[in-house]
């Protein structure tokens, strides 16, 4: 969008010296109007400023083409970029929540120009089950941890109600990391049980990025470690591009977020069954100064990617795992398979990292890594602290049906004893 301003401007000020070259050839013509010889000469000149306009016009073309949608060497520095406009005039789209590890419909590649994206968050405090027998009181977007998965292209406006029912007891807000001020929109959006706020930012930055309730103080991490966080993805309006530049689409996506909680204990060292909303967080503030998490799932609670609601795949299917960490550092690897590309952090205009085994989410981000599916079997999506991934719960399944290919990987003989 910004390339488009500068080769506009470019365009405009060749036109521009055009339209005075031509005011003075035309000028010096007109000494000699009644001569026909020049009048052809007029009419022959005309033609080379046309032929040269359509010329200047197709480079700025390529030029545009070229530039594509920014980025690293794209020509179009991050911090040159400028913005017009409030979004007041575009056109506007409702965009349906779906619960995780789902992600809501989307275009990858952006049809048309930027909109402004409606979307709907209810803050819903209830007692959640995150583990056999273990509870807690999560707060959270939409009913779920991570609250759900937004989707929009760069220069799309999301325009956010956020609902606070009258049967909560606390006061919530949304920090979005992907939007500029107003503390990322937290201090606009501060509402009371029984009070909606609206408000709208520009997702001018093209990745993936955390949201979460920050409502100040203690309640800050009391909040986002109670569950209430979630990720939106902004994709560049053109698509995402792989390694060498060209247009890579997956064919699913996966919306995969660790949850660290810290469950507070009783004197016989049990986990407590908390009451209220308010409790808990008169309990946590206590154990959340330990910095030692009681579990670390992902989506919310144990085994919520495992058995039944195992995540699937085909062979051949190129899956995109959108992960996030609101609070802590962890590290993503599956089992038996790779990132093919990793965009570093999540963002999109940084050149994709290839082969990785890990990949990084340090807290407070959200990332982005497709793979291909080459054989079928169960793959083991875990955080890569492997005492965080079994002990603790962090790691879910990815179920790929498909045919063996033994170009990957061949079964020579079955194990038996030891040959001599
Ligand atoms: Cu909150
Ligand atoms: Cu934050």
């Amino acid at each position: 969008m910004y390339c488009w301003k500068s080769v506009k401007k470019v365009i405009n000020s060749i036109i521009l010296g055009m339209q005075n070259g031509n005011l003075v050839v035309v000028k010096k013509l007109e000494i000699t109007y009644f001569n026909s010889i020049n009048q052809k000469l007029i009419k022959m000149m005309e033609n080379k400023i046309k032929g040269m306009k359509a010329l200047m016009l197709l480079a700025a073309a390529a030029f545009l083409v070229s530039c594509g949608g920014g980025g690293a060497g794209g020509g179009d520095p991050v911090v040159d970029r400028e913005y017009s406009g409030d979004g007041d005039d575009l056109e506007r789209v409702k965009q349906e929540m779906v619960a995780p590890p789902m992600v809501p419909e989307h275009d990858q590649v952006a049809k048309g120009g930027p909109k402004v994206v409606e979307v709907e968050f209810e803050i819903q405090e209830k007692k959640m089950e995150i583990a056999p027998g273990d509870s807690i009181w999560a707060m959270t977007f939409n009913g779920s941890v991570p609250g759900p998965l937004i989707v929009v292209h760069e220069g799309d406006f999301v325009e956010l109600t956020l609902k606070n029912p009258e049967t909560n007891s606390l006061e919530h807000n949304i920090d979005f990391h992907a939007a500029t001020g107003m503390m990322g929109g937290g201090d606009i959006s501060i509402v009371s049980p029984g009070e909606q706020v609206t408000f709208r930012f520009r997702a001018h930055r093209a990745g993936t990025f955390v949201y979460h309730c920050a409502p100040g103080g203690m309640m800050t991490p009391m909040h986002v470690v109670s569950g209430m966080n979630g990720a939106i993805m902004v994709l560049p309006r053109e698509g995402l591009k792989d390694e060498v530049g060209n247009l890579v689409e997956y064919d699913k996506a996966y919306y995969v977020v660790e949850q660290d909680y810290y469950l507070p204990k009783d004197e016989d060292g049990k986990y407590k069954n908390i009451a209220t909303a308010n409790e808990s967080m008169i309990e946590m503030e206590k154990s959340i100064r330990t910095l030692i998490p009681s579990h670390i799932v992902f989506n919310g609670r144990r085994n919520s990617l495992t058995g039944k609601n195992a995540l699937t795949a085909k062979v051949g299917e190129k899956v995109l795992f959108i992960s996030a960490q609101a609070n802590r550092d962890t590290r993503m690897h599956l089992i038996g398979g790779h990132a093919d590309l990793y965009w570093p952090l999540g963002k999109f205009h940084n050149k994709p990292y290839v082969d990785l085994e890990t990949w990084n989410i340090p807290g407070g981000s959200a990332g982005a890594a497709l793979y291909k599916f080459r054989e079928p079997g169960d793959y083991t999506f875990v955080n890569h602290n492997l005492i965080e991934a079994i002990a603790f719960g962090a790691f879910a399944v990815v179920k790929v049906e498909g045919e063996w290919d033994d170009a990957l990987m061949k079964e020579v003989s079955k194990a038996g004893p030891i040959q001599n």
